[in-house]
């Protein structure tokens, strides 16, 4: 008898199957069993009636505890009352392994709990259609970027520099010599663009930032594009492109999950390019006329985010932020060198950030410069000072966090659930 996958029920009606998973809930009466199986791919009602499986296996499946592995065989019914459409009309049932008392319930849990159980609570139909969103973001930013002329070039984990200021590194031991955990792949991919043109690094990247808010994780993971010869307006017609893309995709592709996830998907659909774009200057007046009074040079806080993101109806670009408050390789505007070549990409309804990125400094004195002024160890950098000394051109780029981006995709209030095993502050178990 075929295997079947539950996901391909539906080309196996009216056929007799064979389903391997895990027992996710039971109901039943003296004569019946309801059995909800889940196997990776899907949910589905298998029905054991006593007359059907006969006195044996019902008594076993009476025993069967929540989250136990078992295969179950029968006829496959189209049934459109059934959770999934199909149902399974059991004729035979064997047990793996009987489950201890489970953890989870279904009834709520906190999330302190759940993560405590982050590799059980992944069994749930609600991290389901998470990780298949994320799937589907991390195919699709990839897709894009594939289809249109960049190579994937991988990044160094391992470093001997920082890319994104020296306060947030996590430090290990490179026999006797002191290395890091990446926190961008950014340099490495600048080094990539001049030697293929347009280049990509998607992978995990690490900040040891002592902050516990809804929008920081100690690991994630970035898609970092950079461009030879493109500047900050092209590349911001590129990233508003990239995301739109990755949008609509998940519109098209997992329309159940966002179901599942009950997220209102009407403020994604006008997701389409131009997005509007505003200075830091401009973005200071409008925090103005809401009673936030900030100096020129502040940060903006998450709150502050939201206000301006709140002003559209689509992600926003923030550009031209003080010199100062930025990353040592950003290029000065040439029109006014008290701000940089940069743009924040915030995302609406509140989820702050998704993209940073800008134009890099091309020129070798003004490089040499402001690794100077940041107090960056020379030995460490000559290789990225090279980049200028031998075929400088103008480029660009922009990393993009993903679990931010699935968090407003999906419209969950926190990251840490768009990551199937989160690095926070304070948790690194499981
Ligand atoms: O703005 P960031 O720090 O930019 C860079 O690292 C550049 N070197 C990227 C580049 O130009 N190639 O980080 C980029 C994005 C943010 O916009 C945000 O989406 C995400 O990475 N991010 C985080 N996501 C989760 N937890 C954190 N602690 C994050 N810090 C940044
Ligand atoms: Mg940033």
């Amino acid at each position: 008898m075929e295997r079947v996958y539950i996901q391909d029920m539906s080309k196996h009606v009216n056929q007799q199957v064979r389903v391997k998973g895990w027992l996710f809930n039971k109901r039943g009466s003296g004569k019946i069993h309801f059995l909800i199986v889940r196997d990776g791919t899907g949910f589905m009602q298998a029905v054991a009636s006593l007359a059907d499986v006969g006195e044996e296996t019902f008594e076993l499946l009476k025993g069967v505890t929540q989250e136990s592995s078992l295969e179950v065989e029968g006829l496959v019914r189209k049934d459109e009352r059934a959770p999934g459409g199909y149902e399974l009309l059991v004729s035979r049932a064997a047990v793996f392994q009987f489950a201890g008392e489970y953890p989870i319930s279904l009834k709520e849990h906190g999330v302190d709990f759940l993560m405590q159980y982050r590799h059980l609570w992944l069994r749930t139909p609600r991290q389901h259609a998470v990780m298949r969103v994320r799937a589907e973001v991390i195919r699709a930013c990839r897709e894009f970027l594939d289809n249109n002329g960049f190579l994937l070039i991988d990044a160094p984990v391992l470093t001997p520099s920082a890319c994104e200021g020296t306060t947030t590194l996590f430090e290990t031991d490179y026999f006797g010599d002191k290395a890091y955990l990446t926190q961008s792949g950014q340099l490495y991919m600048e080094a990539a663009a001049m030697a293929f043109g347009k280049v990509y690094c998607f992978g995990p990247v690490f900040r040891a930032e002592k902050s516990k808010t809804r929008r920081h994780l100690m690991e994630f993971w970035m898609v970092e594009p950079e461009m030879a010869f493109v500047e900050l307006d092209e590349s911001l017609c590129i990233q508003e492109e990239m995301v739109s893309y990755v949008v609509s995709q998940v519109l098209k592709n997992r329309k159940p999950e966002l179901k599942t996830l009950e997220r209102d998907v009407s403020p994604l659909e006008k997701v389409l390019p131009p997005f509007p774009r505003i200075t830091y200057s401009d973005a200071l007046e409008i925090l103005k006329k809401h009673g936030v009074e900030l100096a020129w040079g502040d940060d903006f806080g998450g709150g502050d985010e939201t206000i301006l993101a709140n002003e559209f109806d689509r992600p926003v670009f923030v550009t031209r932020y003080p010199t100062r408050s930025k990353a040592f390789y950003m290029k000065p505007d040439p029109a006014n060198p008290e701000v940089v070549l940069c743009a924040d990409l915030l995302a609406p309804e509140g989820y702050g950030e998704v993209i940073g990125g800008g134009q890099r400094i091309d020129d070798p004195k003004l490089i040499r410069r402001r690794l100077e002024e940041h107090k960056l160890p020379d030995e460490a950098y000559r290789w990225y000072v090279d980049l200028r000394d031998y075929g400088s051109v103008p480029h660009s780029g922009f990393g993009l966090g993903i679990e931010r981006l699935v968090a407003w995709i999906c419209g969950l209030d926190h990251v840490r659930e768009t990551s199937p095993f989160p690095r926070m502050l304070y948790r690194i178990y499981p």
